[in-house]
């Protein structure tokens, strides 16, 4: 399957992320894609505590300092590179992680 593009790498401030809905597995998932530097990493917007949207505010993923990716729910919070929490109610879950890349300046999704 080809890969699927999803936005380009410029449409993310560094050290944030952006939310959006994405055709997976045939099913319309909200999704997220957080940036550090260069580098675009993908998550079900899902968080492993309640099962809601990580930006119960909508848009705010990142933590104050922008340390970590945190649900605005009751604050738990994960790592960006890998989705692991490291703090709160879920700690030692993850995030749902999805293959992406990022080839000349735009993020695909690499469905398998
Ligand atoms: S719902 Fe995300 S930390 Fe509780």
């Amino acid at each position: 399957m080809p890969p699927k593009e999803l936005c380009l790498l410029d449409d993310i401030p560094d050290n944030s992320a952006k939310g959006m809905v994405a055709v997976i597995q045939g099913k319309q998932r909200n999704i997220f894609i957080a940036r550090r530097g260069d580098v675009a990493y993908a998550y079900l917007n899902w968080c492993p505590h309640t099962q809601v949207l990580i930006d119960q505010i909508p848009g705010q993923f990142f933590n104050e300092d922008n340390s970590f990716i945190q649900c605005s729910k009751h604050g738990a919070l994960f790592r960006v590179e890998d989705g692991y929490c490291v703090m709160g109610p879920c700690k030692g879950e993850y995030l749902k992680s999805l293959p992406c890349n990022t080839k000349k300046g735009t993020v695909s999704l690499i469905e398998e």
